[in-house]
C-alpha cells in the first residue's frame, strides 16, 4: 500500500476500512513514496517500497503530487517503468444517476509502454535557430503489440466480455499504426467465436463514443491515443472522481486512483474515496477475491444512487468519514 500524499493518506484511510468490513482479508505492507517519501527518506522512491512492490506482486496506490518544473521527475510513471506496467486498464461504469448517459459499461486497454510516449524527441537546428523543427518518434515493437492486444482478449474472455475493438490511425501511419493494426487482426482469429473484433480509426472511434458509446465494449489502444480515449470515457460516466484503473504487468500490478493529490482540498475532510476504492475492487477482482469486491461494488453504487452523504464534487454535503461510513452500513 503507498498511501500518496496530499489527500492520499486520507482516501486510503478509508478504503482501508471499507474492505475491513466487506472481509478482504489483507495485510497491508505500508510504503512511501513521493512527497512524503522524500521528506522522511530523502528518496522520491525509496529501494523498501521497491522491493516491497515487487515481492508483494500488488499494490494500491494513492496519487503522488508531481511538482511541475523543478524536482523529481514522476514516481507514477517510474513505477510503470520499474515493473513493465504494460497494461493501463480503465474501466467506465454509469454509476451516477441522471448523468448524460445511462448504463455505461465500457473498459479501455491502454498500451502503457511505447507509442509515441517513449520519449523519445529532439530538436533540429537550422541556422540559428536550435529549436527550429522538432521531432518524436513513435515506436511500436511486435511484441509490445502481442501482449497488449493478447491482454485485452483475454481480459474479454475472462469478464465475459463480448467485443473487442482496435482503435487506429492505420490509414496515415501505416506503419507504425499499421503494424499495430496487422497484429491485431492476426491474433483476433485465435480467439474467433467467442471475442468479437472490429477495428475503427481512432477520430471515428472518439465520434462513435459520443453519439453511440452501446456499440463499444473493450477497446485497446496503443499509448498516447488510450490516454485520450481513457479520459473521454470517463467524462461519458461523470468525470475523472468515480474513474478507477489498474496498471498490469506480467509479474506485478499497481491499482491506483485516475484523479491526483487534489491539494486544494487537503485536511478539509471532503474528499471523495470512490476513484480508490474502485480501484481496490479492480484489485480484489484481480486477485479472485470476487464476494467482497461485488459487496463493496453493490454498497458503493447504491450509497451514490440514494445520494446519502455524499462528498461536494459529487454534489452532496457529506464528508470522507460519513460517505465511508455509509458505505459501510450498506454492506
Ligand atoms: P487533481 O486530480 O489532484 O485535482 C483536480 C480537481 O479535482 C481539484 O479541484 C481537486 O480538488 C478535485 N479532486 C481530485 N480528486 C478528488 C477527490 N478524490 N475528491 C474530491 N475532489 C477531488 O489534479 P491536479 O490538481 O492537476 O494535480 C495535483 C497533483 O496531483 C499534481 O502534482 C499532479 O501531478 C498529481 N497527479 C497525480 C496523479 C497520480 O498520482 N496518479 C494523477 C494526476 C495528477
Amino acid at each position: 500500500m503507498i498511501p500518496g500524499d496530499g489527500i492520499g493518506p486520507a482516501i486510503t484511510d478509508a478504503v482501508v476500512r471499507i474492505l475491513e468490513a466487506a472481509g478482504a482479508d489483507i495485510e497491508w505492507d505500508r510504503q512511501l513514496a513521493g512527497v512524503a517519501a522524500l521528506e522522511d527518506r530523502n528518496n522520491p522512491l525509496p529501494p523498501e517500497t521497491l522491493e516491497s512492490v515487487r515481492a508483494n506482486c500488488i499494490a494500491l496506490k494513492g496519487p503522488l503530487t508531481t511538482p511541475v518544473g523543478t524536482g523529481f521527475r514522476s514516481i507514477n510513471v517510474a513505477l510503470r517503468k520499474e515493473f513493465d506496467l504494460y497494461a493501463n486498464v480503465r474501466p467506465a461504469h454509469t454509476i451516477v444517476p441522471n448523468g448524460r448517459y445511462r448504463d455505461i459499461d465500457l473498459v479501455l486497454v491502454r498500451e502503457n509502454t511505447e507509442g509515441l510516449y517513449s520519449g523519445i524527441e529532439h530538436y533540429i537546428g537550422i541556422g540559428d535557430d536550435r529549436r527550429a523543427a522538432a521531432e518524436s518518434v513513435m515506436i511500436v515493437t511486435r511484441f509490445g503489440v502481442e501482449r497488449i492486444i493478447r491482454y485485452a482478449f483475454e481480459y474479454a474472455v475472462a469478464n465475459g466480455r463480448r467485443k473487442v475493438t482496435l482503435a487506429h490511425k492505420a490509414n496515415i501511419l501505416k506503419y507504425t499504426q499499421g503494424l499495430f493494426l496487422d497484429i491485431g487482426r492476426e491474433i483476433s482469429s485465435e480467439y474467433e467465436g467467442r471475442v468479437e473484433f472490429e477495428d475503427v480509426i481512432v477520430d471515428a472511434t472518439a465520434m462513435w463514443l459520443v453519439m453511440d458509446p452501446y456499440r463499444f465494449d473493450v477497446i485497446v489502444t496503443e499509448n498516447m491515443f488510450g490516454d485520450i480515449l481513457s479520459d473521454l470515457i470517463a467524462g461519458l460516466v461523470g468525470g475523472l472522481g468515480l474513474a478507477p484503473g489498474g496498471n498490469i504487468g506480467k509479474d506485478v500490478a499497481i491499482f491506483e486512483a485516475v484523479h491526483g493529490s487534489a491539494p486544494d482540498i487537503v485536511g478539509r475532510g471532503i474528499a471523495n474515496p470512490s476513484s480508490l476504492l474502485l480501484s481496490a475492487v479492480m484489485m480484489l477482482e484481480h486477485m479472485e477475491m470476487r464476494g467482497p469486491a461485488e459487496r463493496i461494488r453493490r454498497a458503493h453504487v447504491e450509497t451514490v444512487h440514494a445520494a446519502e452523504n455524499l462528498t461536494p464534487d459529487l454534489g452532496g454535503s457529506g464528508s470522507t468519514d460519513t460517505f465511508t461510513d455509509a458505505v459501510i452500513r450498506r454492506l
